[in-house]
Parts: structure tokens; sequence; C-alpha cells
């Protein structure tokens, strides 16, 4: 599909989001409970990703996007770095086979260059087994940052430029195609969990007119309630990209003005 700005066209909506992005957060604090090290919060949160998957896969989502390794999360000690990219080269070797078997499209965005080779030839394998599946995209964000993937978008449009010896006019939709998610549509719904209400440098772009939906669950205790607490809430919202109420409802005059789903260019 082509990529739409929904600063530039109101997207169509539907009570069931077509896309969810997750900040799956709290396994540390799953895992400090119970007295176990962090990294057991982590081991578990693997089986939550399996839960999440398939309980967006029966609720008729079409992409599903999960934070999984921030460019920040570097800073952590280097033993449970390593022990993340353990676990996540395990995780592929085990599900890819699932999800291929379950109609899932498995893309993995960020800047994998700062893997070593094993992972990254794992992913691109994956990605490669999976391409043709239309159940449900999968993407699994790995050493991703929003801000790294703005960034990235304007070098390729500078490299460009300077190939082509002139400067590119691109607009708003232009500049998303070079996103690492310009293959989706905007995330309808985000939902973070364990507790904290902050973005964590996810999709700063793409989440403009996404509707937020906060839990103190934490990531390991994930399940099908609390996705569908979640969609719940989500097809409540009002999503008035701008307009107004009044502009919403089908028989208003308002709605049928030009206005109600364009900008003055
Ligand atoms: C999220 O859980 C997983 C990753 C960031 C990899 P955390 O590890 O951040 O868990 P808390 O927030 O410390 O509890
Ligand atoms: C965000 O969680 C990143 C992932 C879930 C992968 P963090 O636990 O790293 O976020 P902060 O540090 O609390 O903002
Ligand atoms: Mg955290």
């Amino acid at each position: 599909m082509t990529y739409t700005s929904s600063t530039v066209r109101v997207p169509d909506i539907a009570a069931v989001p077509r896309h969810i992005a997750i900040i799956m957060d709290g396994n540390g604090r799953w895992a400090t409970q119970r007295r176990l090290p962090r990294v057991a919060g982590h081991t578990r949160g693997v089986d939550a990703v399996r839960t999440a998957v398939e309980e967006c896969a029966r609720a008729g989502v079409e992409y599903l996007t999960l934070f999984a390794f921030s460019s920040e999360n570097w800073r952590r000690p280097v033993e449970e770095v390593s022990f993340l990219m353990r676990l996540f080269v395990t995780a592929l070797e085990r599900e890819v086979g699932k999800l291929h078997a379950n109609g899932i499209r498995l893309r993995v965005v960020g800047d994998l260059s700062l893997f070593d080779t094993r992972i990254q030839d794992l992913i691109r394998r994956a990605e490669t087994k999976t391409a043709r599946n239309t159940r449900l995209t999968l993407t699994i964000a790995a050493n991703y940052g929003g801000r790294w993937d703005i960034m990235q978008a304007a070098r390729k449009l500078a490299e460009q430029s300077v190939s082509e010896g002139r400067v590119v006019p691109f607009d708003e939709s232009e500049f998303a195609q070079h996103l690492a998610l310009a293959y989706a549509p905007e995330p309808d719904l985000f939902i973070r969990t364990g507790g904290e209400t902050r973005i964590s440098n996810f999709l700063l772009w793409q989440l403009a007119y996404t509707e937020l939906y906060f839990t103190d669950a934490y990531w390991p205790d994930f399940d099908a309630k609390t996705l569908s607490d979640a969609i719940a809430s989500y097809a409540r919202r009002e999503r008035r990209f701008g307009r107004t109420s009044a502009q919403l409802e089908p028989q208003s005059q308002d709605a049928s003005s030009q206005n109600a789903d364009s900008l003055p260019c």
C-alpha cells in the first residue's frame, strides 16, 4: 500500500485498529517483584509476544509493531544487553516457522548494522521466508529510535539530491516513504505496558495522530484481556484529526464541506 500521512489526508478508520504499536515495558520490574533476576522477565516477555501476535491476528489487526530494543538500551549493563541479543536469536530460530505457518509476515526495523552478522543474516532469512504472508505483518523494532528513523530518511533524501545534482523536492508523504515503516499505515493505537507514560523515542513521526493507551500491567502479564481492554478504549475514542465533533456526524452539513478531509494546498 502507499503510505498516507494523517496530517495530509484523514485516513479511513474502523472499530478495530489496523495497526497497533506497543512499547513492551516492565519485564525487569515483573522479575524483581518475584525476586528473580531481571532477565527472567525478558524470557517471560517472549511468551507475551506470542500472545500479542495470536490475539491481534484473531482480532483482525493487520499490522503489529513491537518495540524490542531501543537505540538507548545499549546503555544497560553489558550482561543484560548480551542476554537480550541471545534471546532475540533464540526467539527468531524458534518462532519463525510458526509465524510462517500462521500466515504472518515478519519485518525487523532499526539500525541493524550494529548487530552481529549472524543476527543480521537470521533477520534477512526470516523476512524473505515470510515475505508473501498477508494475515498480519509483525514488525519488531530492534536498535530502533524515532530520531534515528527521521534522520536516516532525511539522509536518504539528501543523498538522492547529491546524486541528481539538484535539491530533490519532497512533501510529507514522500518523506515518509523513506521511513522504516513506509510499508504500513500509521499506527491507530499505541499501547505502553509497565505504567510509564512516555514515548521513549519510539515512533516519533508516525504517532502524530495515534490514540495512546497506557496500562500498569507489566509486559509478561500482557494477555487477551489487556489487548481487548485497549481495543475497547480505542473504539470509544473520537478521532477528529483536527476537525470538530459536528463534522464527524454523517448527516452534518460540515461533513460534506471540502475542508473535512483535506488541507488547503
Ligand atoms: C522492557 O522491559 C524490555 C526492554 C526494554 C528490552 P524493561 O527491561 O525496560 O523492564 P523495566 O522497565 O526495567 O521493568
Ligand atoms: C522502551 O523501554 C524501550 C523498549 C521497550 C524496548 P525502556 O524501559 O527502555 O524506556 P525508559 O528508559 O523507561 O524510558
Ligand atoms: Mg523499562
